[in-house]
């Protein structure tokens, strides 16, 4: 008779997140790492020996492919699609051109961005002008050159009735409406669904003679992994609209959901790659379009839909090279690399784990890796998976391209050149800043450049 095993305690199944000081207990198990040298058959050295480092590389096959996977997802499902490309995601001005050229329209927020736009030759009927401040001539352009404009407050609705009387014509507008669908809300922009504002301001502004309601907008948050947050945005935007269009005179022409579409990037608080997490452009627009497809007919003419997306398109054209400068080891023996690009040039360090590589091949080690500023906090990326690393290596950050050229900083380094790699070649989109580039704008009033009486 076979002895039985005596039973082991159930123990209740358990995930628990790997912290950093746990994967260095790993350190030994090396697994080989690979590397990257080329973008697109460009080899990175070489990029870097030509336009210095760091470096800024746009990849246009990437941005248009991106946008196109977006736009086709919905645009197949709901012709009557519009991507109004968000600028302040990225608006180096090569890169709003391509997205321009694919047919993108302009997504803006204050009077600088709408310049831009218009500098560009995109028409004011091509601009969306969101925001929580424009200021009146702004409201006052914006209007006689029929954009899109949605108002944000109370406060904002006052100034456009006198901008719009002034002008002395009736002045389309639409409203930004805030709804509890995710934690936090983001309730900072608009009139909040659930207390009633947003209908309230659909019947003020009815009553105004020189605004007139045709749309509503809603940018409920950035980085929304959850599709379902989008398809409850349109019911309840379409709620809403059809309680509007009960006002007399009231006829809805676009329904805006905003941005907020997740990159391939990964959170710092996400445990899988965003490779593997972040929705497919399809995912999205069934959930919004699906909704869009049964209710539509319930309003007086069928919507436009309007999108603003910027994160999802502009992310993953962009990489950042860097050189190790130095490394370095902590006193309990962690190995760490100093790269010549920072925070000041990638502020989305802060909450991405970035993909970072290099172009040299070797057992991959956990290596820690900062920036060049003078502060404790400007830390690119920790525990990357990274070849011993030496002085002169050449860093690849990957999926750059959303909120970390608009947010850089001019703190302790200058900016460096942005460069397009696209079908005809390498193109400079900005060159890298000079000293008088910068400190040319400040004036020293002359009186300080005297020596103090009594020195030399
Ligand atoms: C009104 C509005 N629309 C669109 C966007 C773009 O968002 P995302 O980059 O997450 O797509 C933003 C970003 O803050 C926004 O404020």
């Amino acid at each position: 008779m076979t002895k039985k095993k005596a039973k082991k305690p159930y123990v209740k199944p358990s995930i628990s997140r790997i912290s950093f000081s746990d994967s260095l207990k790993f350190k030994g198990k090396s697994s080989a790492s690979s590397s990257f040298d080329e973008i697109e058959g460009y080899p990175v050295k070489k990029l870097t020996e030509d336009f210095g480092s760091p470096l800024f590389v746009v990849s246009e096959a990437i941005l248009r492919s991106r946008y196109r996977d977006l736009y086709e997802a919905f645009s197949k499902r709901y012709p009557k699609t519009t991507i109004a490309y968000s600028y302040k995601t990225n608006y180096l001005s090569g890169i709003c051109a391509v997205l321009h050229q694919e047919g993108a329209w302009a997504e803006v927020v204050s009077g600088f961005e709408y310049e831009m736009a218009r500098r560009l030759g995109i028409t004011g009927e091509k601009i969306v002008f969101n925001g929580p401040y424009k200021k009146p001539a702004d409201l006052a352009r914006a209007f006689s050159e029929g954009a899109t404009v949605n108002l944000d407050s109370y406060d904002e609705f006052n100034t456009a009735k006198q901008v719009a009387e002034t002008l002395g014509r009736p002045s389309k507008v639409g409203i930004r409406v805030n709804m509890q669908l995710n934690y936090p809300a983001w309730d900072k922009f608009g009139f909040s669904l659930e207390d009633d504002r947003a209908y309230d301001i659909c019947r003020q502004i009815s009553q105004n003679k020189y605004l007139k309601l045709t749309g509503l907008h809603c940018h409920t948050g950035t980085f929304i992994i959850d599709p379902g947050i989008y398809r409850r945005l349109i019911e309840n935007l379409i709620s809403l609209a059809v309680k509007a269009e009960k006002i007399p005179g009231v006829a809805i022409s676009y329904l805006d959901i905003g941005g907020g579409f997740a990159s391939g990037n990964t959170l710092l608080s996400q445990l899988m790659p965003g490779q593997t997490t972040s929705p497919a452009p399809d995912h999205y627009a069934e959930a919004v379009c699906d909704v869009l497809n049964k209710r539509a007919n319930e309003l007086k003419n069928s919507p436009a839909l309007f999108m603003e997306p910027g994160r999802s398109i502009v992310d993953e054209s962009m990489f950042l090279l860097s050189k190790v400068v130095s490394v370095k080891e902590t006193a309990s023996g962690n190995r760490f690399a100093i790269i010549d690009a920072g925070v000041n040039l990638l502020p989305t360090a802060y909450y991405y784990k970035h993909d970072v590589i290099s172009d040299r091949e070797g057992p991959a080690e956990q290596v820690d890796v900062f920036g060049p500023l003078c502060m404790q906090i400007d830390v690119v990326r920790r525990g990357a998976s990274l070849p011993a690393p030496k002085p002169g290596d050449i860093i690849t950050i990957k999926n750059v391209g959303a909120y970390n050229f608009s947010q850089s900083m001019h703190f302790i380094f200058l900016k460096p050149a942005v460069i397009l790699l696209g079908s005809g070649g390498i193109d400079v989109l900005r060159r890298a800043e000079t000293y008088e580039d910068v400190k040319g704008l400040e004036n020293i009033p002359k009186r300080l450049l005297k020596a103090k009486s009594g020195n030399d």
